[in-house]
């Protein structure tokens, strides 16, 4: 029997970290803080994380001295950052919005919106809308640096795949299909929280995500007035994963406009 269906991450938030192991977080930090480093020079920046999930790299550059808000769709992702910035003691201005209707205070020299976050918006529409309100979140000049999983990751790592997992005190199950058509994954995650004794709770969430393909991205940066600086190999700096499953971008809001 199927449980309740919630949002996106509102069930998976506390093992976000957990089921992220093959990750290498130190690399995505040092990789953000090098794209910085190779287009600002060395300083403390002001930094928005968009979609900052559990805030990992938002404290990362924090502790690095950047000054850094932290911003996302997702309460139960929103919660974990701030246990994260608490962890830490260090001050993570942490706002709940959606990047489609992002309405913040404050101007940044960067914004970063990592890991396959855009993917989560699956209309082009709804993208250039995100795009264009991260580039008014910038100075002039600003630089924006993000990634997305690749159509390749979606239909060949992602596919049509199921898997199962015990991780700790949870087991979960989780069922993908890949839609060929739209360029889209929904993956379908059922949670099993071990209750004590032989008692599992279980909770469903959705996830989908949508690839776009660079002629896409290009067209929906353009859209949104932002100038694309290199994609790939972003500032001649080696990608903390594979280009064939994510593509990083970074783009700069223009001097003027
Ligand atoms: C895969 S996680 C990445 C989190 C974090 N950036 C990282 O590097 O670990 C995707 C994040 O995007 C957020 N997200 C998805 N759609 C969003 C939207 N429209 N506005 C704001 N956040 C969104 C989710 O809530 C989630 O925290």
């Amino acid at each position: 029997m199927s449980g309740d269906q919630a949002a996106p991450y509102a069930h998976l938030a506390p093992y976000y970290e957990v089921l992220s192991e093959t990750r290498d977080w130190d690399a995505w930090l040092a990789f953000v803080q090098a794209v910085l480093e190779k287009c600002m020079g060395q300083g403390r920046f002001d930094l928005l994380d968009a979609a900052c999930g559990t805030g990992r790299i938002a404290v990362g550059l924090r502790l690095l001295g950047h000054r850094v808000t932290g911003v996302d769709i997702s309460e139960a992702m929103l919660r974990e950052a701030r246990r994260n910035a608490e962890a830490a003691r260090v001050d993570l201005p942490l706002y709940h919005q959606d990047l489609r209707r992002l309405d913040l205070p404050g101007s940044y020299d960067a914004a970063l919106c990592l890991c396959d976050s855009l993917n989560y918006i699956t209309e082009h529409g709804e993208l250039t809308s995100a795009l264009c309100n991260l580039r008014r979140s910038l100075r002039p000049g600003g630089i924006l640096l993000f990634d997305v999983n690749t159509a390749w990751k979606l239909e060949h790592v992602y596919g049509d795949y199921t898997y199962a997992e015990h991780v700790g005190e949870l087991s979960y199950i989780w069922e993908n299909a890949y839609d060929p058509e739209r360029r889209t994954v929904t993956m379908h995650l059922a949670f099993f929280v071990h209750e004590g004794g032989r008692r599992y709770r279980r909770v469903d969430e959705v996830h989908v995500q949508r690839a776009y393909s660079h002629e896409e991205m290009a067209a929906a940066l353009a859209g949104a007035g932002l100038q694309l600086v290199s994609w790939g190999e972003v500032a001649g700096l080696t990608p903390p994963e594979p280009v064939e499953e994510r593509v990083f971008y970074l783009v700069r809001r223009p001097e003027t406009g």
